[in-house]
């Protein structure tokens, strides 16, 4: 894993917009794992910026995202096809048939889960998974006690989770208690993972997720197993890290990460 601390959530945000502009310049076939959340809308128009100055091609790309609300409608505005539709894809030329959520109206939770995965395999993996935190330290909607080898399933969400995202909704006590989201497993199989946290009230979770012991109470640690994980903080989130240095030293120094220097 390594830590990069920018001071900014706009820098962390424009660096992992960077990040993904290379993966897809490098494989225009990339396939896209996508995550929801007030951290990833920074992140969207930072896509959205580079798309537009003709600078990403979406045309090729296929994309998974990592969860849905049971009980939305697709069509429904707080539903995360709806958030995808407005942040990213009604505006960028990604193909919307190569697009894909989890069905949260399906009426058989457990064959629904079982097609995604299903689905993820025919398109080859994912190639790049983007990832935010929860309060609870949740990676998708993999709550506390989450196996670590889980795959894509129904799950109820804690309240800290409820209290993280009912805000969003018009009426609080709409928001679904339940979601689909991948597993921890399928997460891991990505083949590269990229994790965007940002604010002060992630600082607690991030510094027990990147430096603390491995644990299925803290689903997000569990990134620490993989093999090419980056995960992108601005300073507010950073603020518990133990090993602030060396990170900071890693983005000065390393040669992979000096070509962002003065594009950031
Ligand atoms: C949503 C998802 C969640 C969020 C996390 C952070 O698709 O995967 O794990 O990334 O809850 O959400 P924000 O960015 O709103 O704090």
């Amino acid at each position: 894993m390594q830590v990069i601390i920018q001071p900014t959530a706009e820098k962390a945000a424009r660096l992992a917009a960077l990040l993904i502009a290379d993966q897809i310049g490098t494989n225009p076939f990339t396939v896209l794992g996508l995550a929801t959340g007030r951290t990833m809308e920074r992140l969207y128009s930072q896509l959205v910026e580079l798309y537009s100055s003709g600078k990403i091609d979406f045309s090729k790309c296929r994309s998974f995202n990592l969860d849905e609300y049971v009980g939305l409608e697709p069509t429904d505005p707080h539903s995360y096809r709806s958030y995808m539709n407005r942040n990213l894809f009604d505006k960028i030329n990604i193909d919307k048939e190569s697009t894909h959520l989890p069905d949260g109206v399906a009426e058989d939770y457990a064959a629904e889960a079982r097609h995604y995965e299903e689905l993820i395999e025919q398109a080859g993996g994912i190639d790049l998974q983007l990832l935010g935190i929860g309060r609870s330290g949740h990676i998708g909607f993999n709550e506390p006690l989450s196996a670590l080898r889980s795959r894509t399933r129904e799950k109820g969400l804690t309240r800290t989770t409820i209290d993280q995202n009912s805000p969003l909704f018009d009426r609080p006590e709409d928001m679904p208690s339940r979601a689909f989201t991948m597993g921890i497993g399928t997460i891991l199989d990505a083949r590269k993972i990229l994790m965007v946290v940002t604010g002060s009230e992630k600082a607690d979770i991030l510094a027990k997720a990147v430096e603390g012991p491995v644990t299925s109470m803290i689903s997000a640690t569990a990134l620490q197993l993989h093999e090419s994980t980056v995960v992108i903080a601005d300073e507010d989130a950073a603020r518990d890290l133990q090993a602030q240095d060396y990170y900071h030293w890693l983005y000065e120094n390393e040669p992979e990460w000096r070509k962002y220097h003065d594009k950031v």
